[in-house]
């Protein structure tokens, strides 16, 4: 740790652990109602466990933004965070907004708009904490008068999702308009500016973690960005194709979305050549694993698994079948799961007693069995998912006669979900096995030898000299 004020991402890093292993116990509840019979059926119904499951996953994810945020802020800014107290009590009034939320959701008290369940009371709460964020973050960096690019991308990034919300606040009565303006949420968040969010902690722990020159590595930066904004903002209409609205939509949304795996094409190149080239000047291989790891699982999940099903002629039988599921699954836990992961396992030894900088077997045992347990869980929503598509969508067989013709998929599903489970399991113990220290460290010879290029390129001397 080079900044005093970088200990509040420990705090927001271990409420994101804990609601990541609360998100799991509602996962394997609702995948476990699939096989039946359901002892919880009037107590915690299929619709209660699958809104808190992915209520949970939104909320770890940007808590794990937020604390990765202050993290990386001082360290690129050079500077303690403008307000460490306004940190904290963003934090505590994000914990209690989620809490209730979930407290409420057992109660039935939710919007019932996918994903945007939050009452209006917990929106405002989000949209102030938002606010919070975003002027402790810009004042620290304003102070500083050091601003870079991976920064500027990662604040673009957020100051957005921030804007985005606000469609969601509205409430319309009909249901056209109200999916219409839902996927200005959901889908510019994660097929736009939550990408610009995983790009810029991707640079900046590549140019960190390799070694990889900072101006190469933030040229590419903004490649990546314009190509996910040119497909992502039209590709929003891969959602438009059967909500009711004109029928144009279908080419534009098919044309623009199968572009869309272009700049996750280029995500991944861009990260696994930066290890290539630059070789590794820094001991924390097990960052390296998830950082790495991130680009290529999103490449697998959202670009090859979006294309899967992201044209108007398959999307029509498989539109809210387990193929939605299979998909969303690889994809958020590669993009956004991944990411965040890496940036805890990146920050961590410098915030802890006794945790190794190149990371424990415990650490690697955690990185393999969730690959391998989210791998096997993409597979069984895959399978499931076919079948279901054929018998109730080309057959035309009832829903539920087709749920059980399917159910040894969801026993694969269980199984590798359990795989995952040990996984994400031993990563939560390896967080919180080690004590945590807020020593004040000055940055190792290969930190400053990362940072700082070497006078030979005079540019780049003069600008972060
Ligand atoms: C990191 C990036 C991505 C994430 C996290 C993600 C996640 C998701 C999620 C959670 C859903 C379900 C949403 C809902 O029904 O409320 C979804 C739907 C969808 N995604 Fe993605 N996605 C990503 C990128 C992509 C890309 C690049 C494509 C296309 C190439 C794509 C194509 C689709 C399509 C077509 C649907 C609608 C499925 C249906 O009709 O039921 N996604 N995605
Ligand atoms: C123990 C591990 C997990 C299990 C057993 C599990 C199971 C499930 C089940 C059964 C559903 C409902 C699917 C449906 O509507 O038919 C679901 C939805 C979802 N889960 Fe998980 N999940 C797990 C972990 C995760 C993780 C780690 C992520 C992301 C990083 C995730 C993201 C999602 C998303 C985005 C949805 C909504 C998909 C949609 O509506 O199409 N889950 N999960
Ligand atoms: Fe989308």
């Amino acid at each position: 740790m080079r900044y005093r004020s970088q200990a509040v991402a420990y705090w927001y890093f271990a409420v994101a652990m804990v609601l990541f292993g609360l998100q799991l116990v509602f996962g394997l509840l609702s995948a476990a109602k699939y096989l039946g019979p359901d002892p919880l059926l009037y107590i915690l119904p299929f619709d209660v466990t699958k809104v808190i499951h992915t209520n949970l996953l939104i909320v770890w994810v940007l808590t794990g933004f937020m604390g990765a945020t202050y993290w990386m802020v001082p360290d690129e800014s050079r500077t303690e965070l403008h307000s460490v107290k306004l940190a904290y009590v963003q934090l505590v009034l994000w914990v209690i907004m989620g809490v209730t939320a979930i407290i409420g959701y057992l109660f039935r008290w939710g919007t019932g708009n996918k994903l945007l369940e939050q009452p209006l009371p917990h929106k405002i709460v989000i949209v102030i904490v938002m606010l919070m964020f975003l002027y402790n973050v810009g004042m620290t960096i304003k102070k500083s008068g050091r601003f870079t690019t991976t920064e500027g991308v990662l604040l673009l990034g957020i100051g957005s999702a921030a804007l985005l919300y606000l469609p969601a606040l509205l409430h319309y009565e009909n249901y056209t308009v109200s999916i219409y303006y839902r996927w200005w949420t959901i889908h510019l968040w994660v097929e736009g500016v939550w990408e610009m969010i995983q790009g810029a902690f991707l640079a900046y722990l590549l140019i960190r973690l390799s070694g990889a020159d900072r101006e190469v590595m933030e040229k590419w930066l903004y490649v990546i960005v314009g190509l996910v904004f040119f497909a992502g903002i039209l590709g929003t209409a891969h959602h438009y194709y059967w909500v009711g609205v004109p029928a144009y939509w279908l080419p534009i949304g098919g044309f623009f979305s199968a572009l869309e795996p272009l700049a996750l094409v280029g995500m991944a190149v861009y990260a696994y050549s930066a290890m290539r080239r630059s070789g590794m000047s820094h001991p924390n291989t097990l960052a390296l694993h998830w950082t790495i790891g991130s680009a290529l699982f999103t490449l697998f999940g959202a670009g090859l698994l979006g294309l899967a099903h992201t044209w108007p002629s398959v999307n029509k039988w498989t539109h809210g079948t387990l193929i939605t599921a299979m998909h969303g699954h690889a994809a958020f836990y590669g993009a956004y799961a991944m990411i965040v992961l890496a940036m805890i396992s990146y920050a961590l030894p410098s915030m802890t007693h006794g945790r190794r900088e190149q990371g424990s077997a415990v650490g690697y045992w955690a990185f393999w069995l969730q690959l391998a347990g989210m791998f096997g869980m993409t597979l069984s929503f895959a399978t499931a998912g076919i079948g279901q598509v054929y018998l109730e969508r080309i057959l035309g067989l009832g829903y539920l006669d087709t749920q059980l013709k399917i159910q040894v998929h969801f026993v694969m599903l269980v199984a590798t979900a359990s795989v995952f489970a040990v996984g994400v399991g031993l990563f939560i113990w390896d967080f919180f096995r080690y004590r945590p220290r807020f020593e004040v460290e000055p940055p190792s010879d290969v930190e400053r030898g990362v940072d700082v290029p070497p006078p030979t390129s005079s540019a780049s001397a003069e600008r972060y000299a």
